[in-house]
């Protein structure tokens, strides 16, 4: 949507929202603070503050429903989406996105791009291998109903 001649300057010129949301371990979505988005997070604040890039700000951010993609961010205003798994991914969009105003085109999320499989993912999910199987408790825990309810005769 674009900004009217009448809307206030902007306080910040560039937001670095990186989701850090966090799922219970399994879930067939994954997350990104699974991925490692919450140290991610922290290492973009810091070497930013290091580099010296001003008028940003690095947030983290709840979902951002792209979470399959993970750890996702997104700058605005520009609305570009990143994947970055790594603190060199982290430094590359700091210098080249947020330094230079370029993109890191190998690292960035198109709007129509499709899930990747679920192989590819880094989380375990639903196809990953069960944990161990845990025995059936003994009897009467799974006798049959009628047993259980005293219908069974009596040894
Ligand atoms: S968990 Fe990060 S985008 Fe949903």
């Amino acid at each position: 949507m674009p900004r009217l001649a009448t809307d206030p300057g902007l306080y910040f010129e560039a937001h670095f929202f990186m989701c850090t949301n966090r799922r219970p371990d399994g879930h067939p979505r994954g997350s990104c603070a699974a991925s490692g988005s919450e140290k991610l997070r922290d290492y973009a604040k810091a070497r930013a503050k290091e580099l010296g890039i001003k008028g940003i700000r690095v947030n983290g951010a709840a979902c951002l429903d792209r979470c399959e993609f993970g750890p996702t961010l997104v700058i605005y205003p520009e609305g570009i989406w990143y994947q970055a798994r790594t603190v060199a991914d982290i430094d590359e969009i700091l210098e080249t996105h947020l330094r230079q105003g370029g993109r890191v085109e190998r690292l960035m999320i198109a709007p129509d791009q499709k899930i990747p499989e679920k192989s590819l993912r880094p989380w375990p999910t639903r196809s990953s291998p069960s944990p161990p199987h845990r025995a059936a408790p003994e009897w009467p825990y799974c006798a049959p109903p009628a047993r259980r309810r005293g219908l069974w005769p009596r040894l």
